[in-house]
Protein backbone atom coordinates (compact mmCIF):
# COMPACT_ATOMS: atom_id res chain seq x y z
CA UNK A 1 0.00 0.00 0.00
CA UNK A 2 1.08 3.28 -0.99
CA UNK A 3 2.37 5.36 2.07
CA UNK A 4 1.05 8.14 3.46
CA UNK A 5 2.79 10.28 6.26
CA UNK A 6 1.33 11.60 9.30
CA UNK A 7 2.35 14.90 8.53
CA UNK A 8 1.03 15.14 5.23
CA UNK A 9 -2.53 14.27 6.77
CA UNK A 10 -2.02 16.83 8.73
CA UNK A 11 -1.07 19.07 6.21
CA UNK A 12 -3.92 18.12 3.95
CA UNK A 13 -6.23 18.21 7.47
CA UNK A 14 -5.08 21.92 7.09
CA UNK A 15 -5.86 22.52 3.85
CA UNK A 16 -9.17 21.16 4.46
CA UNK A 17 -9.98 23.29 7.28
CA UNK A 18 -8.98 25.99 5.36
CA UNK A 19 -10.54 25.58 1.81
CA UNK A 20 -13.81 24.14 3.05
CA UNK A 21 -14.33 24.40 6.58
CA UNK A 22 -14.52 20.77 7.35
CA UNK A 23 -12.44 19.93 10.33
CA UNK A 24 -10.77 16.38 10.55
CA UNK A 25 -9.52 15.23 13.87
CA UNK A 26 -6.19 13.43 14.44
CA UNK A 27 -8.53 10.23 14.94
CA UNK A 28 -10.45 10.28 11.80
CA UNK A 29 -6.79 10.53 9.90
CA UNK A 30 -6.97 6.80 9.07
CA UNK A 31 -10.33 7.53 6.98
CA UNK A 32 -8.59 10.53 5.71
CA UNK A 33 -5.66 7.72 4.58
CA UNK A 34 -8.16 5.62 2.43
CA UNK A 35 -9.43 8.86 0.59
CA UNK A 36 -6.34 9.53 -0.75
CA UNK A 37 -5.62 5.91 -1.26
CA UNK A 38 -8.48 5.89 -3.27
CA UNK A 39 -7.87 9.36 -5.14
CA UNK A 40 -4.59 7.59 -5.56
CA UNK A 41 -5.57 5.12 -7.45
CA UNK A 42 -7.42 6.74 -9.84
CA UNK A 43 -4.56 9.91 -10.67
CA UNK A 44 -2.09 6.99 -10.72
CA UNK A 45 -0.16 8.36 -14.11
CA UNK A 46 -0.74 12.27 -12.67
CA UNK A 47 -0.15 11.86 -8.82
CA UNK A 48 1.72 8.16 -8.02
CA UNK A 49 1.95 9.65 -4.07
CA UNK A 50 1.40 11.43 -1.51
CA UNK A 51 3.84 14.23 -2.10
CA UNK A 52 2.45 14.98 -5.91
CA UNK A 53 -0.87 14.35 -5.07
CA UNK A 54 -0.50 17.38 -2.10
CA UNK A 55 1.34 19.51 -4.80
CA UNK A 56 -1.56 18.75 -7.26
CA UNK A 57 -4.38 19.67 -4.76
CA UNK A 58 -2.36 22.85 -4.31
CA UNK A 59 -1.58 23.90 -7.31
CA UNK A 60 -4.02 25.75 -10.73
CA UNK A 61 -6.58 22.39 -10.92
CA UNK A 62 -6.39 22.39 -6.93
CA UNK A 63 -10.08 23.22 -6.28
CA UNK A 64 -11.45 20.39 -9.12
CA UNK A 65 -9.29 17.97 -7.17
CA UNK A 66 -10.49 18.84 -3.95
CA UNK A 67 -14.13 18.37 -5.07
CA UNK A 68 -13.19 14.60 -5.84
CA UNK A 69 -11.49 13.99 -2.95
CA UNK A 70 -14.53 15.65 -0.48
CA UNK A 71 -17.39 13.01 -0.74
CA UNK A 72 -14.12 9.94 -0.12
CA UNK A 73 -13.20 11.78 3.19
CA UNK A 74 -16.78 11.59 4.82
CA UNK A 75 -15.88 7.50 4.29
CA UNK A 76 -15.08 8.18 8.36
CA UNK A 77 -18.55 9.02 9.27
CA UNK A 78 -20.62 6.07 9.52
CA UNK A 79 -21.12 3.41 12.83
CA UNK A 80 -22.97 0.82 13.28
CA UNK A 81 -27.05 0.88 13.82
CA UNK A 82 -26.38 4.76 12.56
CA UNK A 83 -29.80 6.41 13.52
CA UNK A 84 -31.10 3.52 16.02
CA UNK A 85 -35.12 4.36 14.74
CA UNK A 86 -34.19 3.28 11.35
CA UNK A 87 -33.13 -0.15 12.04
CA UNK A 88 -36.01 -0.27 14.43
CA UNK A 89 -38.35 0.83 11.69
CA UNK A 90 -36.46 -2.09 9.49
CA UNK A 91 -37.26 -4.27 11.41
CA UNK A 92 -40.40 -3.82 12.14
CA UNK A 93 -41.31 -3.46 8.37
CA UNK A 94 -39.58 -7.24 7.66
CA UNK A 95 -42.28 -9.39 8.78
CA UNK A 96 -44.61 -7.85 5.99
CA UNK A 97 -41.63 -8.75 3.45
CA UNK A 98 -41.51 -11.97 5.40
CA UNK A 99 -45.69 -12.77 5.05
CA UNK A 100 -45.38 -12.45 1.16
CA UNK A 101 -46.86 -14.92 -0.93
CA UNK A 102 -44.25 -16.96 -3.01
CA UNK A 103 -40.63 -17.19 -2.49
CA UNK A 104 -39.73 -13.68 -2.90
CA UNK A 105 -36.57 -13.16 -1.54
CA UNK A 106 -36.45 -9.43 0.67
CA UNK A 107 -33.83 -7.49 -1.70
CA UNK A 108 -32.17 -4.53 -0.08
CA UNK A 109 -29.24 -2.07 -1.51
CA UNK A 110 -27.30 -0.19 0.73
CA UNK A 111 -26.15 2.25 -1.13
CA UNK A 112 -22.86 4.38 -0.20
CA UNK A 113 -22.20 1.87 2.52
CA UNK A 114 -19.04 3.18 3.21
CA UNK A 115 -16.73 0.52 5.43
CA UNK A 116 -19.53 -1.65 5.93
CA UNK A 117 -21.12 -0.53 8.98
CA UNK A 118 -24.27 -0.25 7.92
CA UNK A 119 -24.80 -3.42 5.67
CA UNK A 120 -23.58 -5.13 8.38
CA UNK A 121 -25.91 -3.48 10.91
CA UNK A 122 -29.05 -4.18 8.14
CA UNK A 123 -27.99 -7.70 7.80
CA UNK A 124 -27.76 -8.28 12.19
CA UNK A 125 -31.60 -6.83 11.76
CA UNK A 126 -32.69 -9.39 9.57
CA UNK A 127 -30.87 -12.43 11.23
CA UNK A 128 -32.07 -11.24 14.43
CA UNK A 129 -35.69 -11.89 13.07
CA UNK A 130 -34.91 -15.39 11.92
CA UNK A 131 -34.49 -14.16 8.50
CA UNK A 132 -32.01 -16.91 6.79
CA UNK A 133 -29.14 -15.71 4.14
CA UNK A 134 -30.89 -16.93 1.06
CA UNK A 135 -34.40 -15.15 1.68
CA UNK A 136 -32.22 -12.04 1.03
CA UNK A 137 -31.07 -10.41 -1.44
CA UNK A 138 -28.74 -7.84 0.12
CA UNK A 139 -26.47 -5.46 -1.85
CA UNK A 140 -23.31 -2.88 -0.63
CA UNK A 141 -21.89 -0.37 -3.19
CA UNK A 142 -20.09 2.52 -2.09
CA UNK A 143 -17.56 4.80 -5.06
CA UNK A 144 -14.60 4.18 -2.74
CA UNK A 145 -12.92 0.97 -3.96
CA UNK A 146 -10.74 1.22 -0.58
CA UNK A 147 -14.12 1.43 1.90
CA UNK A 148 -15.33 -1.40 -0.16
CA UNK A 149 -12.20 -3.30 0.42
CA UNK A 150 -12.28 -3.07 4.02
CA UNK A 151 -16.29 -3.28 3.98
CA UNK A 152 -15.26 -7.22 2.59
CA UNK A 153 -12.57 -7.48 5.55
CA UNK A 154 -15.16 -6.86 7.96
CA UNK A 155 -12.60 -6.57 10.50
CA UNK A 156 -13.53 -3.85 13.35
CA UNK A 157 -11.41 -2.22 15.93
CA UNK A 158 -13.08 -2.22 19.37
CA UNK A 159 -14.02 1.53 19.36
CA UNK A 160 -16.00 1.10 16.41
CA UNK A 161 -18.26 -1.93 17.38
CA UNK A 162 -19.40 0.09 20.18
CA UNK A 163 -22.72 0.74 18.90
CA UNK A 164 -23.77 -2.87 18.31
CA UNK A 165 -25.81 -4.32 21.50
CA UNK A 166 -23.36 -6.50 23.33
CA UNK A 167 -25.75 -9.73 22.42
CA UNK A 168 -25.32 -9.23 18.59
CA UNK A 169 -21.93 -8.55 18.64
CA UNK A 170 -20.98 -11.72 20.19
CA UNK A 171 -23.22 -13.73 18.09
CA UNK A 172 -22.07 -12.22 15.01
CA UNK A 173 -18.72 -11.00 15.41
CA UNK A 174 -15.18 -12.50 16.74
CA UNK A 175 -13.01 -11.25 18.87
CA UNK A 176 -9.38 -10.73 17.74
CA UNK A 177 -7.18 -9.43 20.19
CA UNK A 178 -8.45 -6.00 19.94
CA UNK A 179 -10.56 -5.95 17.11
CA UNK A 180 -13.65 -7.69 16.21
CA UNK A 181 -14.08 -9.42 12.74
CA UNK A 182 -17.42 -10.45 11.20
CA UNK A 183 -18.34 -13.87 11.29
CA UNK A 184 -19.14 -15.71 8.14
CA UNK A 185 -22.52 -16.63 9.33
CA UNK A 186 -23.45 -12.59 8.84
CA UNK A 187 -20.96 -12.39 6.17
CA UNK A 188 -23.16 -14.83 4.09
CA UNK A 189 -26.22 -12.28 4.34
CA UNK A 190 -24.38 -9.93 2.16
CA UNK A 191 -24.58 -10.67 -1.71
CA UNK A 192 -22.26 -8.81 -2.87
CA UNK A 193 -19.90 -5.60 -1.75
CA UNK A 194 -18.49 -3.93 -4.64
CA UNK A 195 -17.99 -0.51 -5.91
CA UNK A 196 -20.34 1.67 -7.66
CA UNK A 197 -20.59 5.53 -8.45
CA UNK A 198 -24.08 6.75 -8.06
CA UNK A 199 -23.32 9.46 -10.16
CA UNK A 200 -23.72 7.17 -13.21
CA UNK A 201 -26.06 6.07 -15.83
CA UNK A 202 -26.86 2.22 -15.16
CA UNK A 203 -27.81 1.13 -11.43
CA UNK A 204 -27.48 -2.08 -10.31
CA UNK A 205 -30.85 -4.74 -10.10
CA UNK A 206 -31.82 -6.84 -8.22
CA UNK A 207 -32.28 -10.52 -9.72
CA UNK A 208 -35.93 -10.25 -9.66
CA UNK A 209 -38.24 -7.26 -9.76
CA UNK A 210 -36.86 -3.64 -8.00
CA UNK A 211 -35.37 -3.30 -4.88
CA UNK A 212 -38.13 -3.48 -1.47
CA UNK A 213 -35.62 -1.46 0.62
CA UNK A 214 -32.63 0.97 -0.77
CA UNK A 215 -30.48 2.46 1.89
CA UNK A 216 -29.12 5.82 0.89
CA UNK A 217 -28.04 7.82 3.71
CA UNK A 218 -25.66 10.66 4.46
CA UNK A 219 -24.62 10.74 0.91
CA UNK A 220 -26.92 12.86 -1.02
CA UNK A 221 -26.41 15.81 0.83
CA UNK A 222 -23.10 16.07 -1.05
CA UNK A 223 -24.32 16.52 -4.46
CA UNK A 224 -25.75 19.42 -6.08
CA UNK A 225 -29.70 19.97 -6.42
CA UNK A 226 -29.68 18.53 -10.32
CA UNK A 227 -27.38 15.46 -9.28
CA UNK A 228 -29.45 14.43 -6.43
CA UNK A 229 -32.60 15.09 -8.43
CA UNK A 230 -31.06 12.62 -11.10
CA UNK A 231 -30.37 10.07 -8.43
CA UNK A 232 -33.70 10.04 -6.79
CA UNK A 233 -35.21 9.52 -10.19
CA UNK A 234 -32.73 6.77 -10.54
CA UNK A 235 -33.71 5.27 -6.66
CA UNK A 236 -37.10 5.56 -8.07
CA UNK A 237 -36.88 3.30 -11.31
CA UNK A 238 -34.69 0.98 -9.37
CA UNK A 239 -37.10 0.15 -6.72
CA UNK A 240 -40.24 -2.02 -6.72
CA UNK A 241 -43.81 -0.47 -6.02
CA UNK A 242 -44.49 0.33 -2.65
CA UNK A 243 -40.20 0.21 -1.88
CA UNK A 244 -38.20 1.96 0.26
CA UNK A 245 -35.73 4.95 0.43
CA UNK A 246 -33.95 5.39 3.92
CA UNK A 247 -31.88 8.37 3.50
CA UNK A 248 -29.83 10.27 6.14
CA UNK A 249 -31.63 12.25 8.80
CA UNK A 250 -30.32 15.42 7.56
CA UNK A 251 -31.39 14.46 4.14
CA UNK A 252 -34.99 15.64 2.86
CA UNK A 253 -36.68 16.00 -0.13
CA UNK A 254 -38.25 18.77 0.68
CA UNK A 255 -38.75 21.07 -2.66
CA UNK A 256 -36.69 18.65 -4.43
CA UNK A 257 -38.52 15.28 -5.41
CA UNK A 258 -42.19 14.86 -4.92
CA UNK A 259 -42.12 11.07 -6.55
CA UNK A 260 -42.22 9.42 -2.83
CA UNK A 261 -44.88 9.42 0.05
CA UNK A 262 -43.15 10.71 3.27
CA UNK A 263 -43.91 7.83 5.73
CA UNK A 264 -43.44 7.60 9.79
CA UNK A 265 -42.78 3.66 10.41
CA UNK A 266 -42.39 3.73 14.39
CA UNK A 267 -41.00 6.98 14.41
CA UNK A 268 -38.92 6.84 11.66
CA UNK A 269 -39.59 8.36 8.78
CA UNK A 270 -39.08 7.12 5.12
CA UNK A 271 -39.43 7.55 1.48
CA UNK A 272 -42.09 5.04 0.08
CA UNK A 273 -42.59 4.65 -3.85
CA UNK A 274 -46.26 4.86 -4.15
CA UNK A 275 -47.61 0.98 -4.84
CA UNK A 276 -49.20 0.63 -8.62
CA UNK A 277 -52.13 2.22 -9.71
CA UNK A 278 -52.60 4.00 -6.36
CA UNK A 279 -53.76 7.57 -6.52
CA UNK A 280 -51.95 10.29 -4.50
CA UNK A 281 -54.35 12.53 -2.41
CA UNK A 282 -53.09 16.12 -2.82
CA UNK A 283 -53.70 17.42 0.74
CA UNK A 284 -52.48 16.54 4.15
CA UNK A 285 -53.16 13.19 5.12
CA UNK A 286 -53.03 9.88 7.22
CA UNK A 287 -53.32 6.80 5.32
CA UNK A 288 -54.37 3.76 7.40
CA UNK A 289 -51.51 1.61 7.48
CA UNK A 290 -52.37 -1.97 5.04
CA UNK A 291 -52.78 -4.74 6.99
CA UNK A 292 -49.28 -6.49 6.67
CA UNK A 293 -47.60 -3.78 8.30
CA UNK A 294 -46.95 -2.15 11.52
CA UNK A 295 -47.90 1.09 12.90
CA UNK A 296 -47.38 3.36 9.78
CA UNK A 297 -48.60 7.11 9.19
CA UNK A 298 -48.58 8.43 6.10
CA UNK A 299 -47.73 12.01 4.74
CA UNK A 300 -48.49 13.63 2.10
CA UNK A 301 -48.06 17.11 1.14
CA UNK A 302 -49.10 18.74 -2.43
CA UNK A 303 -46.84 18.14 -4.84
CA UNK A 304 -46.79 21.70 -5.53
CA UNK A 305 -45.28 22.16 -2.21
CA UNK A 306 -42.58 19.81 -3.13
CA UNK A 307 -41.91 21.19 -6.44
CA UNK A 308 -38.73 23.64 -6.33
CA UNK A 309 -41.02 26.69 -5.81
CA UNK A 310 -37.68 28.74 -7.55
CA UNK A 311 -37.57 26.85 -10.73
CA UNK A 312 -38.82 28.72 -13.82
CA UNK A 313 -41.43 25.80 -14.14
CA UNK A 314 -43.26 26.62 -11.07
CA UNK A 315 -44.90 29.80 -12.25
CA UNK A 316 -47.21 30.48 -9.07
CA UNK A 317 -46.49 30.00 -5.80
CA UNK A 318 -47.11 26.86 -3.92
CA UNK A 319 -50.16 27.10 -1.70
CA UNK A 320 -49.59 28.25 1.73
CA UNK A 321 -49.48 25.28 4.10
CA UNK A 322 -52.04 25.53 7.25
CA UNK A 323 -50.51 26.58 10.30
CA UNK A 324 -50.18 23.66 12.95
CA UNK A 325 -52.17 23.61 16.25
CA UNK A 326 -49.82 23.26 18.85
CA UNK A 327 -49.76 19.44 20.02
CA UNK A 328 -50.09 18.06 16.68
CA UNK A 329 -47.14 14.93 15.80
CA UNK A 330 -45.72 16.36 12.92
CA UNK A 331 -43.70 14.97 10.36
CA UNK A 332 -40.20 16.68 9.82
CA UNK A 333 -41.62 18.13 6.40
CA UNK A 334 -44.70 19.36 8.19
CA UNK A 335 -42.63 20.85 10.77
CA UNK A 336 -41.21 23.13 8.27
CA UNK A 337 -44.22 23.90 6.31
CA UNK A 338 -46.32 25.07 9.38
CA UNK A 339 -43.34 27.37 10.17
CA UNK A 340 -43.30 28.66 6.28
CA UNK A 341 -46.96 29.45 7.19
CA UNK A 342 -46.23 31.00 10.05
CA UNK A 343 -43.85 33.25 8.54
CA UNK A 344 -46.14 34.48 6.07
CA UNK A 345 -48.23 35.63 8.45
CA UNK A 346 -45.43 37.35 10.29
CA UNK A 347 -45.88 35.17 13.25
CA UNK A 348 -41.63 34.65 13.27
CA UNK A 349 -41.60 33.28 17.08
CA UNK A 350 -44.40 31.09 16.67
CA UNK A 351 -42.53 29.67 14.41
CA UNK A 352 -39.33 29.52 16.01
CA UNK A 353 -41.40 27.99 18.56
CA UNK A 354 -42.44 25.25 16.45
CA UNK A 355 -39.03 24.65 15.04
CA UNK A 356 -37.68 24.38 18.60
CA UNK A 357 -40.43 22.31 19.71
CA UNK A 358 -39.27 19.78 16.42
CA UNK A 359 -35.43 19.75 17.47
CA UNK A 360 -36.47 18.85 21.06
CA UNK A 361 -38.49 15.96 19.49
CA UNK A 362 -36.33 14.42 16.73
CA UNK A 363 -33.29 15.92 17.21
CA UNK A 364 -30.99 18.54 14.75
CA UNK A 365 -31.41 18.23 10.93
CA UNK A 366 -29.72 20.52 8.64
CA UNK A 367 -33.14 22.19 7.03
CA UNK A 368 -34.98 22.69 10.35
CA UNK A 369 -31.44 23.78 11.66
CA UNK A 370 -30.47 26.48 9.27
CA UNK A 371 -34.44 27.77 9.04
CA UNK A 372 -34.15 28.38 12.93
CA UNK A 373 -30.95 30.06 12.58
CA UNK A 374 -32.35 32.38 10.41
CA UNK A 375 -35.24 32.91 12.04
CA UNK A 376 -33.18 34.23 14.85
CA UNK A 377 -31.23 36.19 12.79
CA UNK A 378 -34.58 37.90 11.72
CA UNK A 379 -36.09 38.08 15.09
CA UNK A 380 -32.31 39.42 16.02
CA UNK A 381 -31.69 37.13 18.50
CA UNK A 382 -27.92 37.09 17.17
CA UNK A 383 -26.28 34.97 19.81
CA UNK A 384 -28.76 32.29 19.30
CA UNK A 385 -27.88 32.46 15.38
CA UNK A 386 -24.66 31.58 15.38
CA UNK A 387 -24.87 28.82 17.63
CA UNK A 388 -27.80 27.23 15.19
CA UNK A 389 -25.65 27.95 12.20
CA UNK A 390 -22.29 26.47 13.95
CA UNK A 391 -24.75 23.56 15.14
CA UNK A 392 -25.45 23.11 11.01
CA UNK A 393 -21.99 23.13 10.10
CA UNK A 394 -21.27 20.81 12.96
CA UNK A 395 -23.78 18.81 11.49
CA UNK A 396 -22.93 19.13 7.73
CA UNK A 397 -19.48 20.81 7.42
CA UNK A 398 -19.96 20.61 3.73
CA UNK A 399 -22.46 22.21 3.31
CA UNK A 400 -22.65 24.82 1.00
CA UNK A 401 -25.62 26.61 2.01
CA UNK A 402 -25.06 26.72 6.15
CA UNK A 403 -21.98 28.28 5.16
CA UNK A 404 -23.54 30.37 3.23
CA UNK A 405 -26.12 31.87 5.68
CA UNK A 406 -23.86 31.46 8.30
CA UNK A 407 -21.14 34.52 6.32
CA UNK A 408 -24.55 36.24 5.20
CA UNK A 409 -25.43 36.35 9.28
CA UNK A 410 -21.65 37.21 9.81
CA UNK A 411 -21.61 39.99 7.83
CA UNK A 412 -24.73 41.35 9.23
CA UNK A 413 -22.83 41.42 12.35
CA UNK A 414 -20.24 43.68 10.86
CA UNK A 415 -17.90 40.62 11.04
CA UNK A 416 -16.58 41.08 6.96
CA UNK A 417 -13.55 39.18 7.49
CA UNK A 418 -15.33 35.80 8.96
CA UNK A 419 -18.19 36.27 6.51
CA UNK A 420 -15.43 36.14 3.54
CA UNK A 421 -14.33 33.00 4.78
CA UNK A 422 -17.43 31.29 5.32
CA UNK A 423 -18.80 32.53 2.22
CA UNK A 424 -15.14 31.71 -0.20
CA UNK A 425 -16.09 28.45 1.53
CA UNK A 426 -19.77 28.03 0.15
CA UNK A 427 -17.89 29.06 -3.19
CA UNK A 428 -15.63 26.46 -2.93
CA UNK A 429 -18.79 23.60 -2.45
CA UNK A 430 -20.56 25.32 -4.88
CA UNK A 431 -19.12 27.74 -7.56
CA UNK A 432 -22.39 28.61 -8.88
CA UNK A 433 -24.32 30.13 -5.80
CA UNK A 434 -24.66 33.30 -7.23
CA UNK A 435 -26.21 34.48 -3.42
CA UNK A 436 -22.32 34.03 -2.24
CA UNK A 437 -20.54 36.06 -5.01
CA UNK A 438 -22.82 38.30 -3.87
CA UNK A 439 -22.73 38.85 -0.43
CA UNK A 440 -18.81 37.99 -1.03
CA UNK A 441 -18.88 41.11 -2.74
CA UNK A 442 -20.58 42.90 0.07
CA UNK A 443 -18.25 41.41 2.28
CA UNK A 444 -15.20 42.64 0.42
CA UNK A 445 -16.07 46.15 -0.01
CA UNK A 446 -16.59 46.32 4.24
CA UNK A 447 -12.82 44.65 4.12
CA UNK A 448 -11.47 47.82 1.79
CA UNK A 449 -11.01 45.34 -0.93
CA UNK A 450 -12.85 46.98 -4.06
CA UNK A 451 -10.75 44.87 -6.60
CA UNK A 452 -11.98 42.22 -5.02
CA UNK A 453 -15.21 43.30 -4.42
CA UNK A 454 -15.59 43.97 -8.41
CA UNK A 455 -14.63 40.36 -9.12
CA UNK A 456 -17.71 39.11 -6.78
CA UNK A 457 -19.84 41.38 -8.45
CA UNK A 458 -18.99 40.00 -11.88
CA UNK A 459 -19.25 36.54 -11.06
CA UNK A 460 -22.77 37.29 -9.23
CA UNK A 461 -24.01 38.24 -12.78
CA UNK A 462 -22.27 35.48 -14.69
CA UNK A 463 -23.11 32.93 -11.88
CA UNK A 464 -27.04 34.12 -12.60
CA UNK A 465 -26.67 33.95 -16.46
CA UNK A 466 -25.89 30.28 -16.00
CA UNK A 467 -28.92 29.58 -13.95
CA UNK A 468 -31.32 28.86 -16.91
CA UNK A 469 -34.45 30.09 -15.09
CA UNK A 470 -32.76 33.28 -13.56
CA UNK A 471 -34.04 33.00 -10.14
CA UNK A 472 -32.29 31.95 -6.92
CA UNK A 473 -31.83 28.48 -6.59
CA UNK A 474 -33.84 26.59 -4.17
CA UNK A 475 -32.29 25.88 -0.71
CA UNK A 476 -33.01 22.99 1.80
CA UNK A 477 -33.30 25.83 4.27
CA UNK A 478 -36.23 28.29 4.26
CA UNK A 479 -35.37 31.88 4.58
CA UNK A 480 -37.88 35.16 4.37
CA UNK A 481 -35.75 37.81 4.18
CA UNK A 482 -33.83 36.79 1.02
CA UNK A 483 -35.59 37.84 -2.24
CA UNK A 484 -36.73 34.75 -4.68
CA UNK A 485 -36.07 37.22 -7.60
CA UNK A 486 -32.52 36.00 -8.72
CA UNK A 487 -33.14 39.75 -10.95
CA UNK A 488 -32.76 41.66 -7.85
CA UNK A 489 -29.32 40.68 -7.36
CA UNK A 490 -27.54 41.03 -10.20
CA UNK A 491 -29.70 44.73 -10.53
CA UNK A 492 -28.21 44.95 -6.52
CA UNK A 493 -24.67 43.55 -8.11
CA UNK A 494 -24.36 46.07 -11.06
CA UNK A 495 -25.24 48.84 -8.88
CA UNK A 496 -22.60 48.53 -6.87
CA UNK A 497 -20.25 48.09 -9.55
CA UNK A 498 -20.93 51.05 -10.76
CA UNK A 499 -20.65 52.71 -7.49
CA UNK A 500 -17.38 50.69 -7.03
C1 LIG B 1 -20.93 9.72 5.28
S1 LIG B 1 -20.69 8.18 4.49
C2 LIG B 1 -22.22 7.42 4.84
C3 LIG B 1 -22.07 5.94 5.09
C4 LIG B 1 -23.36 5.26 5.49
N1 LIG B 1 -24.34 5.28 4.42
C5 LIG B 1 -23.91 5.88 6.75
O1 LIG B 1 -24.89 6.64 6.69
O2 LIG B 1 -23.39 5.63 7.83
C6 LIG B 1 -20.86 8.65 2.78
C7 LIG B 1 -20.41 7.57 1.82
O3 LIG B 1 -20.89 7.92 0.53
C8 LIG B 1 -19.93 7.51 -0.40
N2 LIG B 1 -20.14 8.23 -1.64
C9 LIG B 1 -19.90 9.54 -1.89
N3 LIG B 1 -20.19 9.83 -3.17
C10 LIG B 1 -20.65 8.68 -3.72
C11 LIG B 1 -21.09 8.33 -5.02
N4 LIG B 1 -21.09 9.22 -6.01
N5 LIG B 1 -21.50 7.07 -5.24
C12 LIG B 1 -21.47 6.15 -4.25
N6 LIG B 1 -21.05 6.41 -3.00
C13 LIG B 1 -20.64 7.66 -2.74
C14 LIG B 1 -18.61 7.87 0.28
O4 LIG B 1 -17.51 7.16 -0.30
C15 LIG B 1 -18.90 7.46 1.71
O5 LIG B 1 -18.50 6.15 1.95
Amino acid sequence: MTPVATEQLAALAAMLKERVGLHIRPDSFAALKLAVLARLDVLAATAPDATAYLSLLGGLDGDEELRQLLPLVTVGKTSFFRDERQFQALDALLPGFQARSGDQRLRIWSAGCATGEEPYSIAMTCAERGLEPRQLELLATDVNPEAVAAAARGFYEARRVRDIPTQYLSRHFDREGDAWRVRASLRRYITAIRPHNLVSVAFPAPQTAGWDVIFCRNVIIYFDTPTTRRVLEQFHHALAPGGWLFLGYSESLFRLFDGFDLTEVNGAFLYRKPEEGSVRPVALHVRPAPASLPSVRHVHLPPAALRPSLSAAAPSPPPAPRPVEADEPLAPQEFLDGAIALVSEGRFGAARELLERHLEQNGPGLAVQLTLANLYGVLRQHDRARDAYQGALALEPLSAEAHLFYGIHLLSQSEADGAAKELSRALFLDPDLALAHYYLGRSREAQRDPQRARLAYRNTIEALRRLPSGKRQAFLGYYPDIPEDGAAFVRAAEYALAAL
